[in-house]
């Protein structure tokens, strides 16, 4: 075939900063004249690709199919040898980290905005991950962003554009293409990591009395959970629910959070469905919610890491190497580190923090609050990981007490009968005013300096509690491994029975500011069930009074509520 590579001339655009998760806008501003070429040329200026391999998936959003051929003419111009597609530009977040691993790729271009809403309308995304799997870290993005400023040409090879609804192997120009099946690597590291025939035995021998519901919110799980569910455990087609993955997920907004995934938890509880579990968009986030339980994601991470070395085979044969959390979420893992001896390191958010531990050796589980939990499988969080380890430890434990049923809610009760719970909420503004939150932010770093708040007391009006200000510091962290300080990660507010608030902005919002308050209240286990089981609004019902008084915050956002409570 012959090809030719033609010089495109450009001017750079503001602001094509990758943000926590690669650069994410409204695919208007992505379809504007060169914008995304001048990115994806940005890619590889700072990152040299020449000869390589890399991996291009997504979550199959809109403005996906036309965004891969852009990467085909611009990396086959830049000199990739070879690129690993996912059929149908599919490729899960989780399984795109897989395939970057098992296949030994340079690099992947993964087209997501994660749980942002999709269509014409909507968002659109294009995060770089590198080698080992995880997100480039910042001095890649920084790189990345430093040549966008900069940029007064791309290079491209116009060829007729590659098919991707056909698995296997073509040539672009210089380069190689795969298109490969999105599903069937993932599905068998997952059973490489999970005991199925126990899992499967359990839900087979609880048919009646154990049912499971899996929502793929129209994202990119559908055909993995059906995958796993439907094909590998013998669950039934309707124990999976919108599955389907559409350009605009159905309308919808794909975050499994209770507000955002209601479709599931009415379901749920109309139907007395024992587990039911969801994913985003991008398939690296998870909800886990029970008849009656919800899971914060920050116990979901605590109780996983609590059975793993007894449960679940890779554990098991493994070890746990060290446990982890970002900062806001709850420090409910720190009481399981403990009583196993192991470290539990804290990092600010954004799952890169993690990928640095894992490759040390040092890190074997770890959670974010934000609805992500995973392993040192790969180098991103993992939805339907989370979703079958759940499973897993569900069926070890019934096969441990043959005697009872023990379900979600059940399991969460014995653990705060054995480490007390962290009472954990987080309350998000958003798309406020960016001055608004801008001052509020501002405000908190005045009382830090001028240590304005420190010993003074604030009574809840409804419940009575006082809460007595210990602390207030900004977090930043220094990576243990390469040194990197990254500073202001969020404004911690702490209290002296051990509660605290968090106030942060947002990194990953695409209009305006959000700003997310995290409330923590831990209660030891001697305080008993009748306190232990309450529901977490009741728990934190104080604190969060308390929280919103001291910050002024509804003042400077001018808004009474959080547009979403989890
Ligand atoms: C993405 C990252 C997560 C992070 C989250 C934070 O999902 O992958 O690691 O926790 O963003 O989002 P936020 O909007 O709070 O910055
Ligand atoms: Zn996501």
């Amino acid at each position: 075939m012959s090809y030719q590579v033609k010089e495109v001339k450009t001017k750079p655009y503001d602001g094509q900063k990758p943000g926590t998760s690669g650069l994410r806008k409204r695919v208007k501003v992505f379809q504007q004249e060169h914008y995304t070429e001048n990115f994806v040329q940005a890619i590889f200026d700072a990152v040299d690709l020449n000869g390589k391999t890399i991996v291009i998936g997504g979550d199959g959003r809109y403005f996906s199919p036309e965004t891969v051929q852009t990467i085909l003419k611009i990396g086959s111009a830049n000199g990739v040898a070879k690129f690993i597609v996912g059929k149908d530009s599919i490729l899960s977040t989780p399984a795109a980290s897989n395939v970057i691993r098992k296949y030994k790729a340079d690099g992947g271009i993964l087209l997501t905005a994660s749980h942002n809403p999709g269509g014409p309308n909507a968002d659109f995304g294009i995060k770089y991950n590198v080698s080992n799997g995880g997100p480039a870290p910042e001095n890649v993005t920084n790189k990345i962003f430093e040549k966008t400023k900069t940029i007064s040409s791309y290079k491209v090879i116009e060829l007729a554009p590659i098919d991707l609804s056909k698995k296997g192997f073509f040539t672009y120009g210089p380069s190689n293409v795969e298109i490969i099946d999105s599903v069937s690597d993932y599905v068998q590291l997952l059973e490489s990591i999970f005991d199925f025939p126990l899992i499967k035995n359990f839900l087979q021998s609880h048919a009646d009395s154990f049912k499971v519901l899996f929502d793929g919110m129209h994202g990119v799980t559908g055909p993995y959970g059906r995958a796993i569910f439907v094909d590998a455990l013998g669950l039934p087609e309707t124990s999976v629910q919108n599955a389907v993955p559409l350009p605009d997920f159905g309308g919808g907004h794909p975050d499994p959070n209770l507000t955002y995934a209601h479709e599931l938890v009415e379901r749920v509880e109309r139907e007395n469905i024992h587990f039911g579990a969801a994913s985003d968009g991008d398939g690296d986030r998870n909800m886990i919610y029970g008849k009656g339980a919800f899971v914060t994601p920050s116990d979901s991470v605590a109780i996983i890491a609590d059975w793993a070395a007894e449960a679940i085979p890779y554990f098991k044969k493994g070890g746990v190497k060290g446990l982890a959390r970002s900062m806001p979420t709850s420090a409910q893992i720190d009481k399981v580190a403990k009583k196993k001896g192991l470290e539990c390191a804290v990092v600010p958010t954004g799952w890169k923090f993690f990928g640095n531990l894992m490759d040390a050796g040092r890190l074997s589980i770890c959670g974010e609050e934000s609805f992500g939990t995973g392993s040192d499988h790969i180098r991103e969080k993992d939805g339907v990981w989370a979703v079958v380890a759940w499973l897993n430890i569900l069926a070890y434990a019934n096969q441990q007490s043959p005697n009872e049923l023990i379900g979600i809610k059940e399991l969460l009760e014995k653990h705060y009968a054995v480490y007390g719970r962290s009472f954990f909420s987080r309350y998000d503004y958003e798309e406020v005013p960016s001055v608004g939150a801008q001052s509020l932010v501002d405000a908190i770093n005045v009382h830090i300096s001028t240590g304005s708040l420190a010993s003074t007391s604030h009574v809840s009006k409804s419940t009575g509690q006082k809460f007595t200000v210990a602390g207030v510091t900004n977090f930043d962290y220094t990576d243990p491994i390469d040194g990197s300080i990254s500073r202001n990660q969020g404004q911690i507010v702490t209290f002296d029975d051990g509660s605290r608030v968090v106030f942060r902005l947002s990194g990953t919002g695409s209009q305006g500011a959000t700003v997310r308050m995290y409330v923590e209240r831990y209660v030891p286990a001697s305080a008993g069930p009748a306190e232990l089981n309450k529901d977490a609004q009741e728990g934190l019902k104080g604190l969060i009074e308390v929280a919103l008084q001291l910050s002024n915050l509804p003042e400077f956002l001018g808004r009474e509520k959080p547009t979403v409570i989890t």
